[in-house]
Order: structure tokens, then C-alpha cells, then sequence
């Protein structure tokens, strides 16, 4: 008698537990350095409601029904790292998607292409010797194991974003002669914590490891997933090339970038 009625308060465990999964899973994370870069997403959010943490806040609801959350991380690695961290303790998101601007140092892209990161690194951590720096890995706390310097997209989120870019429809990017159409591509992506706006300083961390763009953020919210073992993908739309020129363009082309990387962001929520 008390077996079946240990079994019967089991099974019915198990059956709300699993119609709750069911009813609410874990929601997509969309992070953005500044408010504007994930502005146009904010827009679409619907049964919003927000929560702060440490100053942080975090704004929950649907996108075309799927949960998700967004959050500003403020600029620069241990912004993004602290966000990223707050937001593993109190959500547990099935995946983190960073959509925003940055740099471009590949010579064939332009202010408003894009670039999908299949890889991130952070440019600043290890040690500069008199002509260069030599990039490190460090180990992670968690299990002493040293981490990789280019810390890998997860796949199945770099496949779904491939598609998405496709597929979005992207604002053109107004330039001297008439609007063009972004382009995108798959590449390595540098962070850290410097806003580049030279040409010398550009090709000198050109030089190294190749990278196609550079950021302040992307690398460090990969470390934070890979770390907890989240899903995690950058995704970024040129505002600037990096030159002395890049302080007016980032002016000019912020908000397109901003828009047309929430753009494969939507794209790859609703696939
Ligand atoms: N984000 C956007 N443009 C950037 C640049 N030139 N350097 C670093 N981060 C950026």
C-alpha cells in the first residue's frame, strides 16, 4: 500500500517536472555591449518583464514565442565577463548569442559587413615581448585543464546563424555610391580591452593570428560559457575598420551594424 502510494507520488513527480520542461524551456540568452546594439531586438520582445542583478539588468521575454533573455553588458572584458557570469547564476540559458559591432581588420570587408566568429581570442592576454605578443592560454578553475587561446563557436549555433545570414533580409549599408548589400562571413574574431583606431596598431594585430575583426567583449563571454559548458556564438557587424577613421564611422554605421546582426539573431530564433 505504501509502495503504490511512494510509486503514484513519484510518477506524478515526474510527469509535472517533465510538463513543466515542456512548458518553459531554458531561454536563449542575446547580450550586446550598448544599449543600441540590441535595441531593435528589444523591440520585438513581447510578455517583457526585467530583473536587475548587480546593476544588471535583465530583460525576459518571447521572441516569435521562444523564450529569451537580453541583456546590455556595459563595454570592455570584465563587463561582459560579469554580466555573462550573473546571467549563468540566475538563468541558466540553453545558449548565448553576443550580437553587436565591431572593427574590421580583413582589407575585403567594409563598414556593415559582417562577421560570424568561428572562433574568438582574446588579443590582450599573455605577454608582450619587444615585438609582438604572445598569446596565452589560461586554466580553467574549474578544472585545472588549460583552456584553448581561440576558444571554439558552438557548432550547431555557428550552422544555424550560417543559415540565418542567408536567409535575413539585411538593411543596406548606405556608402558614396548608393546602398550596398553586407556581406558575411565566417572568421576569427579578436577581443579585447582597446578601441582600435589606428593603422599601424590594426596590422600589427592583423599580423598576428590573421583575426577579422575586433571587439571588446566577445571573447571573454566565450571563456565565462566554455568554462560552465554553455553554447555560445558572436556574431558582429562591422561599425568601423579600425583606422584613424574609426571614431566618425562608428558615428555613422553603428546603428545598421547594430540592427543587421539582431537581424541573423531573430533569423536564427525563429528557424
Ligand atoms: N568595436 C567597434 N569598433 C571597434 C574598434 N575599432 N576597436 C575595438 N572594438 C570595436
Amino acid at each position: 500500500m505504501l509502495k503504490n502510494l511512494i510509486l503514484g507520488c513519484l510518477t506524478f513527480c515526474l510527469l509535472a517536472i517533465s510538463l513543466y520542461a515542456q512548458q518553459s524551456p531554458p531561454p536563449i540568452a542575446i547580450l550586446g555591449a550598448l544599449n543600441d546594439e540590441v535595441a531593435w531586438l528589444r523591440g520585438q520582445l513581447q510578455d517583457t518583464s526585467s530583473i536587475t542583478f548587480t546593476g544588471r539588468t535583465f530583460l525576459t521575454g518571447n521572441l516569435e514565442g521562444r523564450p529569451v533573455i537580453i541583456a546590455v553588458t556595459g563595454v570592455g572584458k570584465v563587463n561582459a565577463a560579469m554580466t555573462m557570469a550573473l546571467l549563468a547564476d540566475h538563468f541558466t540559458p540553453s545558449a548565448v548569442i553576443f550580437s553587436g559591432v565591431a572593427g574590421g581588420l580583413n582589407p575585403d570587408l567594409l563598414p556593415g559587413d559582417i562577421v560570424i566568429a568561428s572562433r574568438t581570442f582574446q588579443h590582450d592576454l599573455g605577454e608582450a615581448t619587444a615585438d609582438s605578443v604572445l598569446n596565452w592560454g589560461v586554466r580553467d578553475p574549474l578544472t585545472r585543464q588549460e583552456m584553448p587561446i581561440f576558444l571554439p563557436a558552438d557548432s550547431l549555433l555557428l550552422a544555424l546563424a550560417q543559415r540565418a545570414s542567408s536567409e535575413a533580409g539585411f538593411e543596406k549599408v548606405p556608402t558614396s555610391v548608393g546602398l550596398r548589400e553586407p556581406k558575411v562571413i565566417t572568421g576569427l574574431i579578436a577581443t579585447g580591452d582597446l578601441f582600435f583606431s589606428s593603422t599601424p596598431k590594426k596590422e600589427e594585430l592583423r599580423f598576428r593570428h590573421s583575426p577579422d575583426a575586433v571587439e571588446m567583449e566577445g571573447a571573454a563571454v566565450a571563456q565565462v560559457c566554455y568554462e560552465l559548458g554553455i553554447p555560445c556564438l558572436d556574431i558582429r557587424a562591422l561599425s568601423d575598420r579600425a583606422d584613424e577613421n574609426a571614431m566618425q564611422d562608428f558615428e555613422k554605421f553603428f546603428q545598421i551594424a547594430a540592427r543587421n546582426a539582431n537581424r541573423i539573431v531573430l533569423d536564427m530564433i525563429i528557424q
